[in-house]
């Protein structure tokens, strides 16, 4: 029997600067990883170990597979030393998908803060893909600062779609920045979706998930229609080392996508 702990190569196609500390790497695996929106790799940087990520690119696209990284500690500052050509590894995909079948009918309402929207990013794709099943995609985007939005060159062109209404906020503005100065729930004072057939989607930090969902909450998305990708620390990814916890969940199976009703009763959950 295979290993399932085993990776599988990955050769860097390409790698490009989103912002100062976030870049998106280009791989092609030499598997396909057969990935849904909303499910995670474990990416191995030899030498360095292992950490789970989200592909950012579209579930559609089987030859490829992108991940938009943030270098934090051992593993990203070791995997932003790599360049094209060079080879990591690769195992999974895990966790549940977003349930794009729920989704059908339904206004969509999308909020990202940071990197957090590059596992949004793979939403987003996957329901413009199919955008006539969707009555509508909303997504609201929050960053730090004008230098810390990620997909500067895509959030022009998915303005411009048909069905889509999208926003952006920084929490500190500079001289080059037009758009809106704030933390993203300034986002959220009004929302135009209609409350009895729309469903919400959450990424990002855990403070950000914290207040978002206190006004989503606020404003009466019911508790089931509230989804949250909750990045608990993770190691198996497969349900076995109790690593990342959340109440009676193991978040690699049981999430990392849940909704607000199946972790309100936990404390601290964000
Ligand atoms: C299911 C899942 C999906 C994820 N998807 C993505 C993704 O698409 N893109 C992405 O950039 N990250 C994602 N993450 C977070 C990513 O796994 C971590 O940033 C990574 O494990 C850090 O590894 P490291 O070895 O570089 O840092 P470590 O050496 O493990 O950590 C170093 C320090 O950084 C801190 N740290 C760790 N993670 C973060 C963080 N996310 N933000 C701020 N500080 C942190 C730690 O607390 C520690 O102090 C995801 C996490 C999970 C569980
Ligand atoms: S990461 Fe090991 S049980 Fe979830």
């Amino acid at each position: 029997m295979s290993n399932p702990y085993q990776p599988f190569k990955a050769k860097i196609l390409n790698i490009s600067d989103e912002t100062p500390n976030i870049r998106t790497f280009v791989l092609e695996p030499e598997q396909e990883v057969r990935f849904l929106a909303g499910q995670f790799v474990e990416l191995t940087v030899p030498g360095f170990g292992e950490a789970p990520f989200t592909p950012s690119s579209s579930q559609f696209e089987r030859d490829r597979i992108e991940i938009t990284i943030m270098k934090v500690g051992r593993a990203t500052t070791a995997l932003f030393k790599l360049g094209a050509g060079d080879m990591v590894g690769i195992r999974g995909p895990y966790g549940n998908p977003y349930p794009l079948n729920k989704f059908e009918g339904k206004e969509i309402f999308i909020v990202g803060g940071g990197v957090g929207l590059a596992p949004l990013r793979a939403l987003f794709l996957a329901l413009a893909h199919e955008i006539n099943k969707y009555k509508k995609i909303y997504l609201r985007y929050g960053a730090r600062s004008p230098k810390d939005i990620v997909y500067k060159k895509l959030i022009p062109e998915w303005k411009k779609m048909k069905g889509v209404d999208l926003d952006l906020s920084v929490d500190v503005g500079d001289e080059t920045w037009k758009g809106k100065v704030g933390v993203v729930t300034i986002l959220l004072k009004e929302i135009p979706c209609d409350l009895k057939n729309s469903v919400a989607v959450v990424c990002g930090p855990p403070v950000m998930m914290k207040f978002v969902t206190r006004r989503l909450l606020e404003i009466g998305f019911p508790d089931d229609m509230i989804y949250l990708s909750m990045e608990k620390n993770m190691s198996c990814g497969l349900g076995q080392c109790g690593h990342c916890r959340l109440g009676p969940y193991f978040t690699c199976k049981d999430g990392p996508v849940l909704t607000w009703d199946q972790i309100k009763d936990i404390k601290d959950p964000f």
